[in-house]
């Protein structure tokens, strides 16, 4: 491996190299200087071999940006060959700091360079440290032609002359000649926001260091032969698919006639050679307005400034109820004016009605359906529980069937039993040793297919709902779950809770496995003629197997009817969890090609019923915001983030004295190898650097998002939850979920490196703490805290698999699916006189032992990890009892221990049973008559 490969390995994201690399010739700017000027000639000329080596270096990275680019590093070049050191030195430390600091982004960059006269950069520098200049957002264009470096300078400087002062934003241009390096730029360079793509061009780069080539195995190879016939929509198509949220614009030398007869859909406008420069500004400027404009969030501000009186509801609007008061004025201390100003009940003067938008809130739904890839989306104020129960009640009836996760989150439970669709749970696959459950393995989904349809009740099953990511990081494959579960059943409706799943959208890798654009890629494919030809020699190979046995459905991939297979998909997102938004602002996002006739009207009531009619606007405005920075920085936060990921996770793996108390949980560890083709062992490797992630997530069935960092705290000798304690009150730190021995620190778009190191740092004391405590230990506290250890890390109490309903509860007692009434369960349990509680520390082992067959009759949901091990209408047993005392959570919603379970007397079963039988033996006699 080359030493920039290895560095570029090592970093994990190429950005930061970047960085470090400038801050690196920075620092042997600074000692060639000194060295200089203490006339040590010898260092000098040593010194001056390294700077050389590290522009050559910088020049090869600097081709894919604008700032500073390679024009800059060919001054700094000119310097050191003008042994101008003192001015080498300036100028490197000045673009190190305006790229560290990130100053550069709010300015015109390129005012503070004159590419001839260096001595103007030092005023620039001056004038620049003033800061006199007014911030406007800055991002580059990137222009694709196989152009002279004269002529791409000139073309630069027509496009730069059509700046104006009063542009809202302000850019700068970059120029590659070919199709592979505007991917590697466009996936490399965050700031590049639109593409203009010039006359013909070649597809392979003459200059691209082998170590920025995984970029280019991004792209489809299909994509990449394409781009021999075809360079400009080979190229946009490739860029779609990578960063759809560029826009993207052609300059053709055809003629109109032909150019109209050519793909333009990706472009949002194609030029002609004789069309002027100003056009192609404005339209560029125009690209960017579109995604900067937050039209809701604009619509409150301009609001709050107008002068209103209300006599309405809502006494705290523009803080009135606040500025009166004698006793709560710190209120408006603390939040400021702005906030009260823009409470408002208003749904007219500018403002919108959430229930029935036509202004900005309807403008901001195509705008996050453009964002998210969706053909409608909604927004909700009250968090992915509400959604949840929006899209399953605008989708289900009573007595559909749903299959879903046993450990999915409560609020689709609670949804379920108020419409009376019955679940139908399939096991994820558990992770007894660290307490948690992973993914449903799509075996296990096709086996339950199956199983309804062998028992007639495939017609029933509306409906399969994920959790995808789930709490810990297990991503599905949702493309592959839909293709083969349509194959059984071509119009289920898949519904994928993503609420910690959002920021997904902005990078390649992790939008693949989203619901949104698996949906988009499937309705692609069943259009395609290529799947058409694929599916006919697949339905004639798989009409000469025996259709009775189960192995030919579950052995084999299957392959829907492209004809008969509808795209139904529906996903929600809690926006606040992982992308910018204020708490409990959700999105709901639809991609159903039957929306229009079968879902529309009820979605409609479903929405109805669950949002308020007093939604709340700061909420709202959020989401609008949040939007917009998914579209102009979703691309560049979500990769920085998971280079904070891998780079904490790189230090947990590598300290020997972390790796003492601290297991970091890797993808061999939380998904099995069965679901793990790609054979992908970890993302870091000491020596090796960050390898697999991509090859990981594209091939297995399962992923791992490397954000979820999971650590075995067991050899600390504490449980999950006193380590969390420890965490908050000594050091700060907050954490959302731990299990019996682990703990999971996630990192979001908010996340820093000075968090980052934080948190190593304080890893670090503990780890001292717990090695000096280990030393001063008694001999007898010793063998305590190594009791407790191996009851941490060898000792697993198996995790709750859902047991069964019990008969009083299922349709068709006889039969042989697993699904339940839960919702007459629920209800059942309304009569005091149904229930008994009782307690586990001996009447309900008692009542077990003497043979009892106990069913709760509520929810009880351990928090965390907050899904609940028993469910109205299931039979207690006693793994699920072992559980419920081994579990160390202050909260079991539903159970109170001086209680006990709550469960349905014995006679109530009966009852019910009878009846049943009742009604089963009127209904046949009613058939028979
Ligand atoms: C999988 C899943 N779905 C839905 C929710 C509910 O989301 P919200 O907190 O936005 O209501 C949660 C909350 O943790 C969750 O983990």
């Amino acid at each position: 491996m080359s030493p920039i490969a290895g560095a570029l390995r090592e970093h994990y994201s190429a950005s930061q190299f970047r960085r470090e690399t400038w801050n690196h010739l920075e620092a042997l700017t600074d000692t060639l200087r000194r060295a200089d000027e203490r006339g040590d000639a010898e260092r000098v000329q040593a010194l001056r071999g390294e700077v050389e080596r590290e522009l050559q270096l910088l020049r090869r990275i600097e081709h894919y940006w604008a700032f500073p680019g390679v024009r800059l590093c060919g001054d700094l070049e000119r310097l050191l060959a003008k042994q101008e050191y003192r001015a080498l030195e300036r100028h490197a430390e000045y673009i190190a700091r305006l790229l560290g600091s990130e100053a550069y982004r709010q300015r015109d960059v390129t005012l503070l360079f004159d590419d001839e006269d260096s001595e103007a950069r030092t005023a620039a520098d001056e004038a620049q440290d003033g800061a006199s200049e007014e911030e406007r957002p800055y991002f580059e264009v990137l222009l694709v032609a196989e152009i002279e470096e004269r002529e791409g300078a000139e073309l630069r400087r027509h496009m730069l002359e059509m700046r104006s002062e009063d542009d809202e934003f302000i850019y700068d241009v970059v120029i590659v000649p070919s199709f592979e390096d505007a991917v590697v730029a466009v996936l490399f360079n965050h700031n590049i926001q639109s593409c203009v793509l010039r006359y013909r061009f070649p597809v392979e780069s003459r200059w691209m260091i082998p170590e920025l080539s995984h970029y280019v195995q991004m792209v489809d190879p299909q994509l990449v032969q394409r781009a021999e016939r075809d360079p400009s929509d080979a190229l946009a198509e490739a860029i779609t698919q990578l960063r759809p949220e560029l826009d993207l614009f052609k300059v053709s030398d055809e003629t109109m006639g032909s150019v109209s007869a050519t793909r333009t859909r990706s472009f949002r406008r194609v030029f002609y050679r004789q069309e002027d420069y100003l056009e192609l500004h404005l339209s560029i400027l125009k690209g960017i307005y579109e995604r900067y404009d937050t039209p809701f969030f604009q619509a409150l501000k301009d609001y709050s400034q107008r002068p209103t009186g209300v006599f309405h509801a809502l006494p705290i609007s523009r803080g009135k109820s606040i500025t009166n008061s004698h006793w709560i004025g710190d209120m408006r201390r603390f939040y400021g004016r702005n906030i009260f100003l823009a409470e408002t009940s208003s749904t007219t003067g500018g403002l919108d009605s959430l229930l029935q938008p036509t202004g900005p809130l309807k403008r901001v739904q195509e705008q996050v359906a453009r964002a998210f890839g969706s053909r409608h989306s909604f927004l909700v104020t009250n968090g992915t529980s509400t959604a949840n129960k929006i899209v399953t009640q605008a989708l289900l009836r009573p007595g559909d069937i749903v299959l879903l996760s046993h450990d999915c989150h409560k609020s689709h439970l609670y949804a379920l039993t108020l419409i009376g669709a019955q679940p139908l749970y399939m096991e994820a696959y558990p992770l007894d040793e660290f307490a948690f459950f992973g993914g449903v393995p799509l075996r296990e989904m096709k086996r339950h297919l199956l199983a309804l349809e062998r028992a007639g009740k495939l017609e029933r099953a509306r409906m399969v709902l994920l959790t995808s990511s789930t709490f810990d990081g297990i991503v599905y494959d949702p493309e592959r779950v839909m293709l083969e579960l349509l194959a059984i059943k071509p119009d289920l409706v898949f519904v994928w809770d993503e609420a910690w799943f959002a920021f997904a959208r902005a990078t390649p890798t992790y939008r693949r496995r989203t619901g949104m654009e698996a949906a988009r890629r499937l309705r692609a494919e069943f259009a395609d003629e290529g799947y058409r030809a694929r599916y006919a020699v697949w339905r004639a190979e798989f009409e000469r197997l025996d259709p009775a046995d189960d192995a030919t459905w579950l052995d084999r991939e299957l392959l829907p009817d492209p004809d008969r297979a509808r795209v139904r998909v529906y996903v929600t997102q809690s926006t606040h969890k992982t992308l910018t938004s204020l708490r409990q602002g959700s999105m709901i996002h639809v991609f159903d090609q039957d929306f229009e006739h079968l879902a529309r009207e009820a979605f409609h009531e479903a929405y109805m019923t669950h949002t308020s009619t007093s939604p709340n606007y700061q909420i709202l405005a959020s989401l609008d915001v949040g939007r917009r920075q998914l579209e102009l920085e979703g691309y560049e936060l979500v990769r920085n983030c998971v280079g904070l990921a891998m780079m904490i996770r790189r230090q947990v793996s590598d300290n020997p004295l972390l790796r003492r108390y601290f297991r970091l949980l890797r993808a061999t560890d939380m998904i099995p190898p069965e679901y793990r083709p790609s054979g992908r062992e970890r993302f870091y490797e000491p020596g090796q650097g960050f390898t697999g992630m991509e090859e990981h997530w594209l091939e297995d069935e399962f992923a791992l998002d490397p954000t979820r960092i999971t650590l075995n705290i067991g050899a600390t000798g504490m449980d999950g939850n006193t380590f969390r304690r420890l965490l908050i009150d000594r050091y700060d730190i907050q954490i959302n979920k731990t299990s019996r021995n682990t703990v999971l620190f996630m990192v979001n778009i908010g996340s820093t490196r000075g968090s980052a190191t934080y948190l190593l740092d304080v890893l670090l004391r503990v780890a001292e703490e717990l090695d000096e405590r280990g030393r001063e230990q008694s001999e007898l506290d010793r063998s305590i805290t190594a009791a407790r250890v191996r009851v941490l890390s060898e000792q697993f109490p198996p995790l709750p698999t859902f047991s069964r309903f019990h008969p009083a509860f299922v349709d068709d007692p006889r039969g042989n699916t697993p699904e339940g009434d839960m919702r007459a369960a629920f209800f059942e349990a309304y009569d005091e006189q149904s229930c008994e509680h009782l307690r586990l520390d001996g009447p309900i082992e008692y009542a077990m032992t003497a043979g009892r067959t106990l069913v709760s009759a509520a929810f009880v949901t351990p928090y965390p990890p907050g899904f609940p091990v028993l469910v109205p209408g299931q039979v207690v047993t006693a793994d699920i009892l072992n559980y419920l005392k081994a579990v160390d959570v202050k909260e079991i919603h539903g159970y109170e221990p001086e209680h006990g379970l709550r469960v349905f007397k014995d006679e109530v079963l009966v009852e019910r049973l009878a009846k049943r039988e009742q009604t089963r033996a009127a209904a046949l006699e009613g058939s028979l008559r």
